[in-house]
């Protein structure tokens, strides 16, 4: 099978008092089906979703949607306020991902500049080291000064 290079156009979606559960199911389908072996459990991704969306104080964010001239959704990325700022960056991208048959073409890329225009102060994410995805992250000027390191109570 070929590859397709799709004209893709992006879309900020920003919290509303109706974020629509239809929006929210169908891009945690998408990431859910194309974050790979870096996904979460659907419930989990809803749940960042419903926050990333919420007009709740101390919630909020924004998701970015990437569509091909069908309508379908072929890149997304989901972002949390964190309501911090200074000594924590104010957003953290939680979930980007790229459909699979599209990747290689600028989509990545695309959306993380999306992303960085409309992300109101500094952004953190996380990525395993061996996930190619901090090729991306690097080349639109991400940089890696820190090790996150978590503390699991029940493992
Ligand atoms: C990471 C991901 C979103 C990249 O999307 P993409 O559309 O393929 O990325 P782009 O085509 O826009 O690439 C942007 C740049 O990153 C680089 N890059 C992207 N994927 C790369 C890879 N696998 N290896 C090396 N470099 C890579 C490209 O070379 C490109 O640089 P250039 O513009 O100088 O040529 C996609 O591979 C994906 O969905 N992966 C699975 C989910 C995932 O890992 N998410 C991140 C979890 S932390």
């Amino acid at each position: 099978m070929s590859e397709i290079k799709e004209q893709v156009k992006t879309t900020i979606t920003f919290p509303s008092a109706d974020p629509g559960m239809e929006f929210i199911e169908e891009v945690a389908s998408f990431l859910f089906t194309h974050l790979d072996q870096y996904g979460d459990k659907k419930e989990d991704i809803i749940k960042c979703l419903n926050y990333a969306l919420s007009t709740e104080d101390g919630k909020g964010g924004f998701v970015v949607t990437a569509r091909s001239s069908t309508g379908s959704i072929v890149g997304a990325v989901v972002v949390n306020d964190t309501g911090m700022s200074g000594y924590i960056p104010e957003n953290i991208l939680v979930y980007i991902a790229v459909d699979r048959s599209q990747r290689g073409f600028g989509v990545g890329k695309k959306l993380m500049k999306a992303t960085m225009d409309n992300a109101k102060g500094a952004i953190a994410l996380h990525v395993e080291p061996d996930n190619p995805a901090r090729h991306l992250y690097a080349k639109v000027g991400f940089t890696n000064k820190y090790l996150e390191m978590r503390y699991h109570p029940d493992a």
